[in-house]
């Protein structure tokens, strides 16, 4: 295996910043006057693209992002899924638009028709029965969670180490020495000690799910199919089936959001491998970058919810929001799912990831880096470890930011964006073999400059 030279990365990184600078003077200065944002950006987490500020937005269109210092860029970043279906699909383009313009009524508090289409897809793809409408899959999480404990009368969510799944609460937890619920470090003004709300796990393991059931308190487990928020982690056989068959003997709910793993087919993982939750969570994506979201649920937790007569389920109960579900967001969730996100636009998009997994693969190889690149159907992602880690906390070990500065400047610089949330990249109907190719040829030029000997 190769090792790599921490002197000549740090020179790397330099290079690259200088580069990025010099070729983003438009962007710098826009980020420079923004004295009245928290940050100088518009949300904080936009800090977190390489370099020393980010590139501003000029225009996009499917897989490609133009900025205001007139770069284009092949886009593998896509919004981190939100983006899914490309940069301003046609087809949401015109939905979105007849509704915004022709017809009017963005948000009236009024039912659309279209809300009862995008829910029979849903249950199409997921096979949940019953669907209500959020603007992010946060929210959709959020109020999911409530109705677990509701449904059940019990407090606790039981969650899994760096597992993601929005702003929520309960999901920032990682196991103490005991096992017990501690925050993951850097968690922003926690409402209460987490291990009142939360029993933790690592992913992959059966026998830790199986003792913080036992306490009898979770209302619902709480995962991705596979964890893509600390790298992608993919279940081991048996994990998935081995969580049913825990929950149903427990009687926890089993939650399961596929807002990321969504990438594995038009019906998620949970098509794709029959999984059988309870609960069902989904953003980003299906509004083809319009806010929307949506949770589904069982006939049985609906029977659960609607036993208790004085749950207020229609006001200020907790559960809901003014806009969710607004004209707007269904109309861009019907044309999303019917005309862009479809069953046979994964088919390209899962080969195109296919070969670009491949590609990456094969710059390891050549350059022996201990470093593993792990799909989930049209996504990919590479991670610094050897073989890729089969949990969230082996995961989090292999961050390592200045080989992730590295490559995502060395990448930009020359034309091609990967998510700035580690080293994720995703396909979207629009991507094209080309642009897998340019990305194949850019990571291994990156790779040999890295372990060559060449003077930086
Ligand atoms: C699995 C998962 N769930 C939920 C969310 C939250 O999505 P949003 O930020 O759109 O609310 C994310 C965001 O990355 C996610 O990865």
């Amino acid at each position: 295996m190769t090792s790599i030279d921490r002197d000549r990365l740090t020179a790397l990184v330099e290079r690259e910043r200088a580069a990025y600078a010099a070729a983003h003077p438009r962007s710098r200065e826009l980020f420079e006057q923004a004295t009245h944002l928290f940050g100088r950006v518009p949300m904080t987490w936009m800090a977190k693209w390489a370099g020393s500020f980010p590139m501003y937005l000029d225009s996009a269109t499917g897989n490609r992002v133009t900025d205001v210092d007139g770069h284009t860029y092949v886009d593998f970043a896509l919004g981190d899924t939100g983006a899914m279906a490309g940069h301003s699909p046609k087809p949401t383009v015109d939905a979105v638009t007849t509704r915004m313009g022709a017809l009017g009524g963005i948000t009236t508090m009024l039912p659309t028709a279209d809300a009862e289409w995008v829910g029979a897809e849903l249950t199409r793809r997921f096979g949940l029965p019953l669907w209500s409408f959020t603007l992010t899959a946060t929210d959709a999480n959020r109020w999911a969670i409530r109705l677990a404990r509701l449904a059940t009368g019990r407090p606790k969510i039981l969650t899994f180490a760096y597992c993601y799944h929005g702003s929520v609460d309960e999901a920032f937890a990682v196991p103490g020495p005991d096992g017990t619920a501690v925050p993951r470090e850097g968690n922003v003004g926690a409402p209460v000690p987490i291990h009142e709300t939360t029993r933790v796990g690592e992913f992959n393991d059966l026998a830790a799910v199986e003792r913080e059931l036992a306490h009898g308190d979770v209302a619902a487990i709480l995962t991705e199919p596979a964890l893509t928020n600390m790298g992608i982690v993919l279940p081991e056989p048996g994990f998935l089936e081995g969580l049913r068959e825990l929950a149903t003997r427990y009687g926890a709910l089993l939650m399961i959001d596929e807002t990321h793993t969504i990438s594995t087919g038009p019906g998620g993982a949970t098509a794709a491998w029959g999984l059988q939750p309870d609960i069902f969570v989904i953003g980003k994506s299906i509004g083809g970058g319009i806010p929307s979201g949506a949770y589904g649920i069982s006939h049985e937790v609906a029977r659960l919810i609607t036993s208790h007569p004085d749950a207020d389920l229609v006001d200020v109960g907790g559960v809901g929001g003014t806009l969710a579900g607004n004209a707007l967001s269904v109309a861009a969730m019907r044309a999303t799912l019917e005309s862009v996100l479809t069953d046979e636009a994964f088919v390209d998009m899962v080969e195109l990831a296919t070969e670009f997994t491949r590609g990456v693969q094969q710059a390891i190889d050549t350059h022996d880096v201990p470093w593993s690149v792990t799909q989930l159907g049209a996504r990919a992602e590479f991670r610094f470890a050897s073989p890729a880690p089969v949990n969230g906390t082996q995961s989090r070990a292999a961050a390592d930011d200045g080989l992730e500065e590295y490559l995502h400047l060395y990448l930009a610089n020359r034309g091609v964006l990967i998510t700035p949330f580690h080293n994720m990249a995703l396909m979207c109907p629009e991507t094209q073999r080309a642009d897998v190719d340019l990305h194949t040829r850019l990571f291994d030029a990156a790779v040999r400059e890295l372990v060559g000997s060449e003077p930086v």
